[in-house]
């Protein structure tokens, strides 16, 4: 899934880092990339290749040195790391074997365990920030989905759905927007001058978070979860009591964020609009492979999490 949208939206970091190849003063000897929240660097290590070869071909065809590149690789503690440097190491030594002497080009890595809501990198010490299919990733379950009169207020569902009351929808809003600005601030302090970022959210072209076409992913695990609860595989109160800490913003959302939020100007947007068949692959008909593809795709997005609240009951 996270596969398609990097490449669909491969071109505007192209872009950009064009544009940082070819303004950043010539004394720069190092250029510091960062990709935040890599996970295990699948779609990391495409990115980082078309980085490296933009910036390579921006300096050639402009009679510039082409200076070091170091790669930071940020992700949450827990994230698999050992995966990720396996992969990482092969990259590197197939691109240091790829390179003939005349356009060698000399990059590091490094692993930068932390969450992107606070400060990841020293002052003014980054030229390009990406990150992809990641910053949606909320710091924490919205505040106020439980009140001692009225318990767990989103009963039923495990994000906003049609039955959520609408102060649920406000309630992931307001987290989204507390935890984007933070996000921005501490990028902006990270940031050398002048340079910017690229952005990839998984969004939503309505704001209302319900409609079919955005939550179609999450209801099928509803309903799963409703069967599971009739059958009495699961307890409801798990189900009442458990929501996902993400948010699908709309455009307009994110960018009332960054006018607000004041540290960055948007200087290019764009939306890619993929239907459930293309996320989650060919999903026609009541077959057993459509279940098990959507049910693998579901798995990794969202094992981790269910396993992890299963671990705390249980602990
Ligand atoms: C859906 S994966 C995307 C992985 C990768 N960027 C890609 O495009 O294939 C989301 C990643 O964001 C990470 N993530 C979520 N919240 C984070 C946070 N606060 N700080 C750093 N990483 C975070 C998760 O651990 C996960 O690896």
């Amino acid at each position: 899934m996270q596969k398609g949208i990097a490449s669909n939206t491969i071109f505007l970091v192209k872009e950009a880092v064009k544009s940082l190849a070819s303004t950043v003063p010539s004394s720069e000897k190092l250029l510091v990339f960062a990709d935040l929240g890599c996970s295990t660097g699948a779609n990391t290590l495409v990115m980082f290749s078309e980085v490296m070869d933009t910036v390579s071909t921006t300096c050639n065809e402009l009679g510039r040195p082409v200076p070091q590149i170091q790669l930071l690789l940020n992700d949450l503690p827990g994230n698999d790391f050992n995966t990720l440097l396996g992969s990482v190491l092969s990259f590197r030594k197939e691109r240091i074997d790829e390179c003939t002497s005349d356009r060698s080009m000399p990059f590091y890595m490094s692993v930068v365990p932390g969450s992107f809501y606070e400060r990841l990198f020293p002052k003014k010490s980054v030229h390009f920030i990406y990150s992809s299919c990641s910053v949606h990733w909320l710091s924490q379950v919205p505040m106020g989905l439980y009140n001692v009169r009225q318990g767990w207020i989103n009963k039923g569902s495990i994000y906003i759905s049609e039955k959520s009351p609408p102060l649920v929808s406000s309630l992931y809003l307001k987290q989204f927007q507390r935890d984007f600005s933070l996000f921005l601030k501490h990028r902006s302090e990270e940031l050398c001058s002048g340079t910017c970022m690229a952005l990839i959210f998984p969004g939503c072209s309505t704001a209302d978070q319900s409609a079919k076409e955005t939550a179609a992913y999450i209801a099928c695990l509803e309903e799963a979860l409703d069967k599971m609860v009739s059958e009495g595989v699961v307890n409801a109160f798990d189900v009442d009591s458990f929501n996902l800490p993400l948010y699908h913003p709309t455009m307009d959302e994110v960018k009332f964020v960054i006018k607000n939020e004041g540290s960055f100007e948007l200087m290019q947007d764009f939306i890619h609009e993929a239907p459930f068949s293309e996320v989650f692959g060919d999903t026609h008909g009541d077959t057993n492979e459509k279940w098990e593809k959507l049910g693998l795709a579901f798995r990794s997005i969202l094992e981790s999490l269910f396993v992890s609240v299963e671990n705390n009951k249980n602990s």
